[in-house]
């Protein structure tokens, strides 16, 4: 039977000092080395190095949470894509709604964050989500479809393989309401559709994740969802055993179930 590969990628946030996340690679790694599923961890700049060397032969790629959009300079307490890059990053997240709210990064921000992480050589994970005012007002699509535009302006087609979409509803992270089905299906049909009109076929490849209050017990559901490319887990992923569950967890090809 054909197993449908889907993306597992970790966001850590503020946790995780060196010797926790060393310790939870040590965990990790064997209760994952049968998985079919493609993982991810995206760790905090001080942990980057010894969690990317940890992670060499394993196929578990390593990213930041953030970068900065300049190539270097006058930045006090900023990290660069070439920093990043160096200490072992192959993607960095871009415009995760807690950079938007708590460190003010408009689209246009999150723009400049993508174009030099692109430039740099780092893949790009894109965060968009609706507040849930946004919500309320029944403009989730319009919001959706700006950040989407803006963020991504003047992204080239061939730069599209280097990029990675999770749609992240503000009001379901962290706070154990994940969106049901029919609103993630929705979601991502949109954003395929005009990732399409903007980029033409070249987006029909482009990974589309959910992420917000994911755990290992909505993890069968939201990846037989066939929209859903994969999933962005915060907190279920600061232990080993959910985040393996999460992992493990295999979607068998609907032609073949
Ligand atoms: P959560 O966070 O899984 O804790 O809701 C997801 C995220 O913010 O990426």
């Amino acid at each position: 039977m054909d197993v449908v590969q889907k993306i597992i990628v970790a966001n850590w946030k503020m946790h995780m000092t060196i010797g926790q996340a060393l310790d939870f690679m040590a965990q990790l790694k064997p209760l994952i080395s049968s998985a079919t599923n493609k993982v991810a961890i995206a760790a905090p700049f001080t942990a980057l190095w010894h969690v990317a060397e940890s992670a060499k032969g394993t196929g578990i790629e390593v990213g930041v949470q953030n970068v900065n959009a300049h190539e270097e300079g006058a930045y006090t307490g900023e990290i660069s894509v070439a920093m990043a890059k160096e200490a072992g990053a192959r993607f960095a997240i871009v415009g995760h709604s807690e950079r938007r709210k708590y460190f003010n990064e408009s689209n246009h921000c999150v723009n400049e964050k993508v174009k030099s992480s692109l430039r740099g050589g780092l893949k790009v994970l894109l965060c968009i989500g609706e507040s849930l005012a946004d919500r309320q007002a029944g403009s989730i699509l319009p919001v959706l479809q700006q950040q989407l535009e803006e963020s991504l302006r003047s992204i080239a087609p061939e730069q599209l393989p280097m990029i990675m979409l999770a749609y992240e509803p503000i009001w379901a992270i962290g706070t154990g309401q994940v969106a049901t089905i029919d609103i993630i299906q929705g979601v991502h049909q949109f954003c395929r559709k005009t990732l399409m009109t903007l980029w033409g076929e070249s987006a029909a490849a482009v990974p589309v994740l959910y992420g917000g209050s994911v755990n290992p017990e909505n993890t069968p559901a939201l990846l037989a969802e066939q929209t859903v490319d994969g999933l962005l887990v915060g907190g279920a992923s600061l232990k080993a055993h959910s985040m393996s569950a999460i992992v493990n967890h295999q979607i068998l090809s609907r032609s073949s179930s």
